[in-house]
């Protein structure tokens, strides 16, 4: 007779155990990019909700802004790196094919041998990191996961392109899940809509920059309106379903942690889920721009540190972008 395989129990419950993040130290005003793309303050400000941005300097590397907010997300929970069983980094800009900049992360952290491996999911690659590790505790894979959402925009957005040049921006953020007594992480709503493949992606191939006559970075490029429309209608459904999976609704949820695109798309769907006026609603990219991966632990981490939001808190994570990929869930912040 065949051996049987043992069935290995994980737990019962999961919560963000900590969070930390890192924002680069340039300040970009508007005032610095409206030239090259002929535009105005105004125009960003009122179509964008955006007056400031970040830039990575040299030494702000993906693996060096992921790692200064990991240890900070690792000393808020209390936990050694050496225990963490898997890093999962999220990021669409870290530029080497291959190995994952998780097993460098994980190593300059001293969390080798953990399982380590990168994620693209784009602007909801965090929100896809936080399902997957919790998924892993609850099934016994991991008992202590690493998720990071992290990006380095401004290497590859076009200063010279008006769809692009205003929004995006770099950062990292990250987040520690581990076993709890109660649940603190909902069922994660999550998919993606490749149809709407085309509306923002790397412009050229690899291959295709390869058979240039003289190589350039191939950008981001985006079709800013159907997007915005596209999240605009759907992303509140998406959150309003993560609710329902969590068994709860928005009178008992105190703070909304929408992915950080754009101020008109957060404030449409905060008014289409009815939020009541007492939820606290971030509205990080008024300065910080649209960070991707990174925005939503970014904005939940400066709400926690500034005190408008605090522990025990329940929150609202909702991402989306390129893909078109989202992803949503229900937890009590750490
Ligand atoms: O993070 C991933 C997910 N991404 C998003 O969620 C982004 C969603 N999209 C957006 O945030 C918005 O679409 C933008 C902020 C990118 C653009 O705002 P919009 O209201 O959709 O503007 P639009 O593209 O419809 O353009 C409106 C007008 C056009 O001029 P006309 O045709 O009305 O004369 C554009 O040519 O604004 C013009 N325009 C600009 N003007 C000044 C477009 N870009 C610029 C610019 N500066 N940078």
């Amino acid at each position: 007779m065949a051996a049987s395989i043992k069935t290995v129990d994980g737990a019962r419950h999961t919560r963000i155990l900590g969070m930390g993040s890192y924002r680069p130290s340039r300040v970009v005003p508007n005032s610095e990019l409206v030239d090259a793309i002929q535009s105005s303050d105004e125009w960003i400000r009122t179509r964008s909700g955006i007056i400031e941005r970040r830039f990575s300097e040299d030494h702000e590397t993906v693996q060096m802004m992921s790692v200064e907010s990991s240890r900070k997300a690792l000393a808020h929970a209390e936990i050694d790196p050496a225990q963490l069983d898997c890093v999962v980094v999220a990021t669409v800009s870290h530029l080497m094919q291959t190995p994952a900049v998780a097993t460098l992360i994980s190593d300059e952290l001293g969390s080798t041998p953990a399982a380590a491996f990168d994620i693209s999911a784009a602007c909801a690659g965090f929100c896809h990191g936080v399902g997957l590790a919790s998924d892993m505790v609850r099934s016994g894979s991991a008992k202590y996961v690493l998720a990071i959402g992290v990006e380095r925009l401004s290497e590859i957005t076009d200063p010279t392109d008006r769809g692009t040049a205003f929004i995006f921006a770099d950062g990292a953020g990250a987040a520690v899940i581990g076993p709890s007594e109660v649940e603190g992480i909902g069922p994660v709503v999550w998919g993606a809509d490749g149809s709407k493949y085309d509306y923002i992606r790397q412009k050229q191939s690899w291959s295709d920059v390869l058979k240039m006559e003289k190589a350039l970075m191939p950008h981001l490029r985006m079709d800013g309106n159907p997007v915005f429309r596209w999240a605009s209608f759907e992303m509140a459904k998406i959150a309003s379903e993560a609710l329902d999976r969590a068994g709860i609704t928005v009178d008992d949820l105190d703070v909304f942690v929408p992915h950080q695109a754009n101020m008109r798309i957060i404030d449409a769907m905060a008014r289409t889920l009815k939020l009541p006026e007492r939820v606290v609603i971030a509205r990080d990219v008024a300065y910080q721009g649209n960070t991707s991966a990174a925005s939503v632990p970014l904005a939940a981490d400066a709400l926690l540190r500034s005190g408008e939001a605090k522990s025990g808190d329940i929150a609202l994570f909702v991402a989306f972008g390129a893909g078109l990929s989202y992803a949503a869930q229900v937890v009590t912040l750490p």
